[in-house]
């Protein structure tokens, strides 16, 4: 019994180390410097870049500031899937690219994430705890957003 306890640790060990391999290009624009095209394109308060910064740009930009467990797998796994579907669905460096339709929907659409509580993702404000919006925050996310809309 405890030779198998033994043996399925070591597998799980090996299968740890060996998925460690796996390390997929990072989310970070080289050259140029990091081009802001939401807030330069609504010449943005400072407070609401920072909010941005803080608590949006890791999966909706060109750059992601990655944690130390960022080198670990799975996390690294994880976290790049996020930051591919984010940017999919957004990304504020391309902004200045979107169509006036389309900048509407997502300013439409993060007015209603933050609303709705559903940005940033819970998985990442739990490790990064400052990254959640205050209510104060939010309240400055939605009228800044809803001022721009109309
Ligand atoms: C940990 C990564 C992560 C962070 C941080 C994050 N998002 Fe997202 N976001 C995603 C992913 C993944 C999706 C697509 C899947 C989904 O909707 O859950 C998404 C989708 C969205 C959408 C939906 C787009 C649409 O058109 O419906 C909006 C809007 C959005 N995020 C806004 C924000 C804002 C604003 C912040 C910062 C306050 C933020 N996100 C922070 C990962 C993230």
């Amino acid at each position: 019994m405890k030779k198998a306890i033994k043996k399925i640790l070591l597998v799980g060990f090996i299968l740890f180390l060996l998925i460690q391999i796996y390390q997929p290009a990072r989310n970070i624009d080289k050259g140029q410097a990091p081009s802001d095209g939401f807030a330069s394109f609504y010449n943005a308060p400072k407070g609401i870049q920072d909010i941005l910064k803080n608590s949006c740009y890791d999966c909706h930009s060109n750059n992601t500031n990655y944690p130390a467990y960022s080198y670990i797998q799975p996390a690294r796994y994880l976290m790049e899937k996020h930051i591919k579907e984010g940017k999919e669905e957004l990304n504020f460096n391309e902004w200045t690219n979107y169509s006036a339709r389309k900048q509407r929907n997502k300013l439409n659409g993060i007015i209603e994430q933050i609303e709705d509580d559903k940005m940033p993702l819970d998985s990442y404000t739990l490790l990064h705890k400052n990254a959640k919006l205050s209510d104060q925050q939010k309240a400055e996310m939605v009228k800044c957003n809803t001022k721009t809309t109309k």
